[in-house]
């Protein structure tokens, strides 16, 4: 079927709102040839015909549907049997038939009692809009646009009835879902009936209170918030209760149970779990769109893709801060919730990555207050205190949650399944396995070492000695977190220097760790004791405007408070040795971790072979780095590098393929590249470029438009998102030339 939509014959049953909206909205689509309307109620059809929205009515059901190509049936829960009773012997043999009802199952079962188990085109759909107004005079043509309607096809569904119901949705510009009839019931039962239930009652239990009886003279705000939907009708709520009467009750009990263990915390002045129960739900709320599952940090249900317009930019100038530090702000959630005591950190990063993380610890029961401008307050349940939580855990983009996570599940008592988003999903999860199962963890992974990661808890884990066969902190953190419940010693030699973060973090804590030369090593049995953390700014963010600012003639800029950690600083070694003009000012410690403000001037830069040694404390800096290598006099040689392969992209692919794009003699090689620079009178020409959802090349890509000639399209930059939430704002302060195409606008 394509082409536009064009249904001859229409038999619309019941002419309420919803039935009315829907044929509205086809007929001034010019969707519908003939509409014939039947209700019960004679004045609705009168109103409907001089209102032009239906051709003809009879009060006689037979004469409407006889004919009919497609028979809406819109009438409350409870008539559908009778309709469809009067129905029966009238409708032609191709005919389909559909509902608008709220619960799937009732009207399923009147469909297989009246018409037969196996009746193949009856379609059961339950368009989710709505109006505080009814009745036909209300019918609104675009109550449906960008509003989700659930499809819920059964097996004996036909797909032509099928296919002819959903074009009907998608006319008048619907969303539509599929679902099962039974989750479809189960999903309403907590997101519509139960509210509803709720109202009704709380309204009921004041208004028969005689001293409650004055509230209602004060009952604006909150009462008048939680209470509106209990002025909807009472005869359509009692009958969809009733309908829906299994899933509700379940829902229900769920609810109470809850309710009396928040009764018994204000009783016993239990100020934890309240804030426990509070800063979840709020997170949720704020999540609002996201939380069908339970889960208030979920897969986004359809990426926004977000495009960046990236024009010639100007000099870069300022003095500015960037987001807090990624991999610090992990670790803070993440020790901060197996202290015993109530950490404060401040400088949170509030990317999606470290709340990910922040989300799973509250999944598995931590109260953590915030982030609210970078402040977040933990409640830490000690080394054993963490509960199993209600669902897998979903970590988004985030390697860093997935494998450091991997190893503290690893001691838990209750199992754990972790999965990320289709970037994660992809990334090699073996690295960690491997040495967990060394240490008698289970961990499966699926096919290929890949996520989601399936952890088994109760295990009795020993210590080990592990050789990294890679540089990767993440590794490292992983088993040195495996240790913190592994029986005896544990201990790391690593190939080279990586982010020493968790170890800095560890002695932070209290805990005891011991380094000696590339060797790290922890003993079971302490205990981490709550501390105050001030996260610094992410050298990896401030990399962009380092690159930015030293390729783009003029500028001057000075980032402030960055970390400068020595397993870091890959990033300013090597712009310094490419000929960067980078001063590191103000050096000072900020909780075991070195501080600075970082001036950097524009500089003519040159091409280096960049030094292996260099590559692990740049990790994250390559693909800035590569447009510095891109505007550098001469030629830069990358090596030692493979494993930018496996990180949020093949970093090394996306990179030479966007130089390519734009103009750069560029080639990958297996573990780097070759950049021939365009030196001081070169510019990158424009292009489109695909940042394959990868936050650091669709932000390197945003630094290179400064020494553009034309604009630079960076597509799927949602990602951005992930670890540095203001890019646009700081970017476009400090000079460049950004605008953002896309995104959900909310
Ligand atoms: C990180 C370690 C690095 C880095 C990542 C953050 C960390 O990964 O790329 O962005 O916080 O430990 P590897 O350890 O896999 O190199």
């Amino acid at each position: 079927m394509s082409g536009k939509l064009l249904i001859p014959r229409v038999a619309v049953i019941g002419l309420g709102l919803i039935g009315c909206s829907w044929i509205k909205g086809l007929r001034v689509r010019g969707c519908l040839e003939e509409v014939r309307g039947y209700d019960r109620n004679l004045d609705s059809m009168q109103l409907a015909l001089s209102e032009g929205l239906i051709d003809a009515y009879s009060e006689n059901i037979a004469d409407v549907v006889k004919d009919a190509d497609l028979v809406i049936i819109s009438v409350p829960i409870m008539a559908v049997k009778s309709v469809l009773e009067s129905v029966r012997d009238h409708v032609s043999e191709s005919a389909v038939l559909t509902d608008v009802g709220s619960v799937k199952g009732a009207v399923a079962s009147d469909v297989a009692a009246v018409l037969g188990a196996n009746f193949s085109r009856f379609v059961l759909g339950h368009p989710i809009a709505g109006s505080e107004k009814s009745g036909v005079m209300a019918a609104n043509e675009n109550l449906y646009v960008h509003h989700k309607v659930i499809i819920t096809p059964q097996d004996h569904t036909d797909k032509e009835a099928l296919a002819l119901v959903r074009r009907a949705w998608q006319a008048v510009g619907a969303d539509l879902e599929h679902m099962s009839v039974d989750h479809h019931d189960e999903v309403l039962a907590a997101t519509s009936h139960l509210p509803h239930l709720l109202a009704y009652s709380l309204v009921d239990t004041l208004a028969n209170s005689h001293e409650n009886k004055e509230i209602f003279n004060y009952a604006a705000g909150g009462f008048r918030d939680f209470t509106r939907i209990a002025a909807s009708s009472p005869v359509m709520w009692r009958d969809i209760f009733a309908a829906n009467k299994d899933h509700l009750l379940k829902t229900l009990d769920l609810f109470s149970h809850d309710l009396s263990s928040l009764r018994a915390a204000v009783e016993q002045g239990d100020a934890t779990t309240l804030m426990g129960v509070l800063t979840r739900a709020k997170a949720a709320r704020d999540h609002f769109s996201k939380i069908l599952a339970r889960r208030a940090y979920v897969e986004p249900m359809k990426t926004a893709s977000i495009s960046y317009i990236a024009n010639p930019g100007k000099a870069l100038s300022g003095s500015f801060r960037v987001p807090g530090d990624k991999s610090i702000s992990h670790r803070s959630i993440m020790l901060g919730s197996l202290a015993n005591g109530t950490t404060e950190v401040t400088g949170f990063l509030e990317g999606e990555d470290s709340l990910a993380t922040l989300q799973a610890f509250r999944d598995m029961g931590v109260v953590i207050e915030g982030p609210h401008r970078g402040r977040v307050t933990i409640h830490g349940v000690g080394l054993h205190g963490l509960q199993s939580p209600p669902n897998a855990l979903y970590l988004g983009n985030s390697g860093t949650s997935m494998r450091l996570l991997a190893g503290l599940m690893a001691g838990q008592s209750f199992d754990v399944e972790m999965s990320g988003d289709e970037s994660l999903s992809k990334r090699p999860m073996g690295r960690v396995a491997d040495p967990l199962a060394l240490m008698g963890a289970i961990v499966d992974t699926a096919e290929g070492g890949r996520p989601p990661l399936k952890v088994k808890g109760g295990s009795a884990l020993k210590g080990i000695h592990y050789d990294l066969p890679m540089a990767s902190a993440q590794v490292k953190s992983c088993v040195l977190l495996a240790g913190l419940y592994a029986e005896g010693e544990t201990s790391i030699t690593e190939p080279a220097p990586t982010r020493d973060h968790t170890e800095r973090m560890l002695r932070g804590f209290g805990y005891d760790v011991t380094v000696e030369g590339s060797k790290v090593t922890l003993r079971s049995g302490g205990e981490l004791t709550a501390t105050e953390i001030d996260v610094p700014s992410d050298i990896s963010s401030a990399a962009f405007f380092m690159v930015g600012a030293s390729i783009m003639p003029g500028s001057d800029i000075t980032l402030e408070h960055v970390g400068i950690n020595p397993t870091r600083i890959g990033v300013i070694n090597i712009l310094r040795a490419m000929g960067g003009n980078i001063d590191v000012l103000n050096e000072r410690e900020v909780g075991g971790e070195p501080v600075a403000d970082i001036r950097i001037r524009s500089a003519q830069l040159k091409g280096i072979h960049i030094p292996e040694d260099q590559v692990p404390l740049a990790i994250d800096e390559f693909p800035a780095i590569f447009v510095a290598a891109a505007c550098a006099e001469g030629e830069t040689v990358l090596t030692g590098a493979e494993e930018l392969r496996v990180k949020e992209s093949d970093r090394i692919q996306a990179m030479v393929d966007g130089l390519v794009t734009l103009g750069v003699n560029a080639v990958g090689t297996e573990d780097g590249a070759v950049i021939q620079g365009f030196g001081a009178e070169g510019k990158f020409g424009g292009g489109e470029i695909d940042s394959q959802h990868d936050h650091r090349i669709a932000m390197s890509f945003a630094m290179a438009s400064l020494r553009g000639s034309a604009p630079i399209v960076i597509r799927d930059c949602a990602n951005v998102a992930t670890s540095f939430p203001s890019f646009v704002e700081l970017s476009t302060n400090a000079g460049l030339e950004l605008v953002v195409e896309g995104g959900d606008g909310e």
